[in-house]
């Protein structure tokens, strides 16, 4: 068997002789290999557009949701089931990571996470812990091993973690923020604290993915998705050098797919912190941000999710638009440029599932040769 990325030979043993998602077609993709039709999985796939989630979440409220393996594992199972995606991400939230380290963690209703008391000095930048031992995390652990377990050898396990600037944006700011400013005062006037908050989020980032892999994950996704935010300048100085740390850890183990949104004008140097696959939005078409990023990657995305409030024939025209331009090339991964909206019919998000397994790429025809 070849082997596509560094210390991938390890992963079997590890995990007793199997690793199921070893030959699946996001696994192809993820080593540009090429592959009979493009997988595709939809972030926030499993959510508040399917009736079935909303029904238990009238029981059930997110975090105590989170913290239920077995409820975690069934949601995400039927819902590949139902929509056909090539791959499963283990139902968790991108911010559990943040109470084993000290932080209070809030999912108010209509107003989004609250996590507190928000990091706004250097003095407060000890309060955030190190992320020492995993144990207050087992449930998430417990989740991926249930959902692999359940999965079809043929379908991927993804596992994930925030990337250090976008837990370090939930810290500062105590919730979700439109300008970040709180954020960027600390990274422009104490650079100092700045980097000790981003080395132990990273360090704490790479050790959470890597027990997910341990637990049975086959692929990790780096969700930076308030990166966007920064300039290039800033992105270089004080994020890159944070997420190429995670990256290269876990990238000893799984393939990673890095994601970040908002501004394209990064995605150069996205590469170069890392990842097999590198994940885009909608802002920049797929061909032009392949093309910047290099053909050495794979790519993930980039349908904008609103194209999923529309009609099952707008979906389907404006997937084949995405599948054009990545021509058929080895290494796309079909994806929204962010999760799935909640106001989603469930009808579209069956309609763009469909069309992406349905389509096979024929080059355009070159016109015949004119006889002269
Ligand atoms: O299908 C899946 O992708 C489920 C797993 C998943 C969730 N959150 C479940 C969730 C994943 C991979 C995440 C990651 C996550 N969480 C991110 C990165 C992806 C992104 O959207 O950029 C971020 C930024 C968060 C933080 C977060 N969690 C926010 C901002 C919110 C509230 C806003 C929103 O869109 O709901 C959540 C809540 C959340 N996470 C829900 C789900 C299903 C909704 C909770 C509910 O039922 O009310």
């Amino acid at each position: 068997m070849t082997l596509f990325w560094p210390g991938a030979e390890r992963a079997p043993t590890e995990r007793g002789g199997v690793q199921p998602g070893m030959s699946t077609l996001l696994q192809h993709a993820l080593r540009r290999q090429p592959t009979p039709r493009t997988p595709i999985w939809l972030m926030r796939q499993a959510g508040r557009y399917l009736p079935e989630y909303r029904k238990l979440r009238r029981r059930v409220d997110f975090l105590t949701l989170c913290k239920t393996p077995q409820l975690c594992s069934q949601i995400m199972l039927r819902t590949v089931e139902r929509l056909g995606v090539d791959a499963a991400i283990v139902f968790s939230d991108l911010l559990l990571i943040l109470e084993p380290m000290g932080m209070q963690l809030r999912f108010a209703e209509g107003e989004g996470p609250i996590v507190g008391p928000p990091i706004r000095t250097s003095a407060d930048v000890d309060r955030l812990g190190e992320l020492e031992r995993l144990d207050q995390l087992e449930f998430v652990m417990e989740a991926v091993r249930l959902t692999r377990a359940g999965l079809p050898a043929e379908l991927s396990l993804i596992g994930f973690a925030g990337a250090p600037f976008t837990l370090a944006a939930y810290v500062i700011e105590g919730g979700a923020s439109r300008q970040y400013h709180h954020a960027k005062r600390l990274m422009l006037t104490d650079p100092g604290a700045w980097h000790a908050l981003m080395d132990r989020l990273a360090r704490a980032a790479a050790r959470y993915l890597l027990a997910q892999v341990n637990a049975g994950a086959d692929v990790v996704q780096l969700f930076d998705s308030w990166v966007g935010c920064l300039g290039v300048e800033d992105y270089g100085r004080y994020v890159l050098p944070h997420s190429r740390t995670v990256i290269e850890q876990v990238a000893r183990v799984a393939p990673v797919i890095h994601f970040t949104t908002g501004n394209p004008a990064l995605l150069p140097l996205v590469r170069e912190a890392g990842g097999d696959a590198i994940g885009v939005d909608w802002r920049i078409a797929l061909h032009d941000a392949w093309r910047m990023i290099g053909y050495d990657r794979a790519i993930q995305g980039n349908l904008d999710p609103a194209v999923l409030l529309t009609s099952p024939q707008v979906v389907r025209q404006r997937a084949v638009e995405v599948l054009q331009q990545a021509a058929g090339r080895p290494g796309h991964i079909f994806n929204l440029g962010h999760g799935v909206l909640p106001q989603t019919p469930v009808e579209n998000v069956l309609a763009l599932v469909e069309t992406v397994r349905e389509f096979r790429f024929r080059p355009r025809e070159s016109p015949p040769p004119r006889s002269s």
